[in-house]
């Protein structure tokens, strides 16, 4: 592995999410593509090392939230299609168009002007669109037929734009109460008949998130938009009892013990605001991950860890950077490895567990990982890539007495060259 100056990474398990793939490849119909939503930094596991795996191994586009997240895959050398699930602003169109990223519509004002847009800018490029159609999440999208065929008639009438797609997303497909799912689907499918009857050939055809894939794979149409799965969690609680499928985790979030200390004198207190109050002889040791890497400041005097394949609870507030973990009479010793989501040796935090404890979903605490944790991808147990905020290369640095290395060096190769001709 690279060098780490601040010991706490994400580790990254790339046959996991192969597994996983493999597994809702044979789940769902053969005809029905995988999109890898690679949102959130794919979802907190680094977003180019998974956007990468997840093309090689079955995924044959990516979603993603922003322009922005679409512009870093393509800079990094990613030509798969790519589409913007979320909204975009005009003020963006040529970047989409140059970048050839494929964006969400679901307005006729904003088709139009985008457009206009790419008719000033001369491109042989055209902006692809996948249409958004709202069935009942009631975030964004069409809501009407008479909406639905205002842009259709744009989309197909235009030189400078592209009609690839046409979704919706579930609002309740990880509940037991199907209900709202099926009132989506037939409204969905309702939509899509009024335009084959108006003579309007489809694009493809997407709908089913990783609930609707697991539970109802009859709706995968021409492609589903795999996430949460991906990474080998469930969406629910509900749907992992069905048991239907069997998938891994992928991630581990790993830190180094960065100090460990006896507590024997006084005052014993610990972290911000002394809540935590040692014992004399206590074992007290530092972990080098905070709130501010994602790991959230309500598991102060809560949560635990895993040390040695033992939990060791959090002792004291979670601060910015750093918590503490009491290790009670056990030892410890600077440098240890601890994992705080997921399995050493045979013990496990799931992110489940934290999810519930933090009272939210397994999505926002693998999600809300921040930027400043190194992502460690492996393959057969071995690290295969680093992906950094930085690359930690030194700067050149100033050479005491320069000219005196330097006539050492001089000296050095004439002796070198005068050895080679003397042989
Ligand atoms: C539009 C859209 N499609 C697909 C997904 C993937 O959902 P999941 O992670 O539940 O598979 C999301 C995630 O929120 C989404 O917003």
């Amino acid at each position: 592995m690279r060098k780490l100056c601040r010991e706490a990474w994400v580790e990254v398990n790339l046959d996991a999410i192969k597994q996983n793939l493999r597994t809702f490849r044979q789940h769902i119909p053969r005809k029905s593509k995988i999109m890898a939503v690679v949102k959130a930094n794919a979802y907190g596991h680094g977003l180019v090392g998974v956007s990468r795996h997840a093309l090689r191994n079955g995924a044959s586009e990516l979603g993603v939230a922003s322009l922005e997240e679409a512009i870093i895959l393509r800079k990094a050398g990613i030509r798969a299609p790519i589409l913007v699930l979320g909204f975009t602003a005009l003020n963006c169109v040529k970047e989409a168009v140059a970048w050839n990223v494929q964006l969400s519509a679901f307005q006729v004002s904003w088709l139009k002007e985008a457009h206009r847009i790419v008719k000033k800018m001369n491109s042989s490029n055209k902006l692809s669109i996948h249409i958004n159609v709202d069935t009942g999440l009631g975030r964004l999208g069409v809501r009407t037929e008479e909406e639905l065929l205002a842009i259709v008639q744009v989309l197909t009438s235009s030189k400078f734009l592209a009609w690839k797609g046409i979704f919706t997303h579930f609002s309740t497909s990880d509940e037991p109460d199907t209900t709202l799912l099926h009132i989506q689907h037939d409204l969905f499918i309702r939509f899509l008949r009024t335009l084959r009857d108006k003579g309007y050939k489809l694009p493809t055809v997407h709908m089913s998130n990783t609930a609707a894939a697991i539970a109802f794979p009859e709706f995968s149409a021409d492609m589903i938009r795999l996430g949460i799965g991906l990474y080998g969690l469930y969406p629910s609680g509900y749907i992992r009892e069905l048991d239907i499928v069997q998938l891994t985790p992928a991630l581990t979030l790993k830190a180094r013990f960065s100090f460990v200390k006896t507590m024997l004198t006084e005052p014993l207190t610990i972290s911000y605001g002394g809540t935590y109050v040692a014992r004399l002889g206590e074992v007290i040791a530092t972990v080098p991950i905070g709130y501010a890497d994602g790991y959230s400041r309500a598991l102060s005097n809560r949560g635990s860890i895993l040390h040695r394949g033992q939990r060791v609870p959090i002792a004291g507030r979670v601060t910015m950077d750093q918590l503490m973990v009491s290790l009670g009479e056990s030892e410890g010793n600077q440098g240890d490895e601890v994992v705080l989501y997921g399995r050493q040796n045979n013990a496990e935090i799931s992110v489940e567990e934290v999810a519930e404890m933090l009272g939210t979903i397994n999505y926002e605490v693998v999600a809300t990982l921040s930027h400043r944790l190194p992502r460690v991808f492996l393959k057969n147990g071995k690290v295969v890539e680093v992906s950094q905020m930085i690359q930690m290369k030194r700067p050149k640095i100033e050479i005491k007495n320069k000219e005196k290395v330097l006539k050492v060096k001089a000296k050095k190769q004439v002796k070198k060259r005068k050895r080679y001709y003397s042989k």
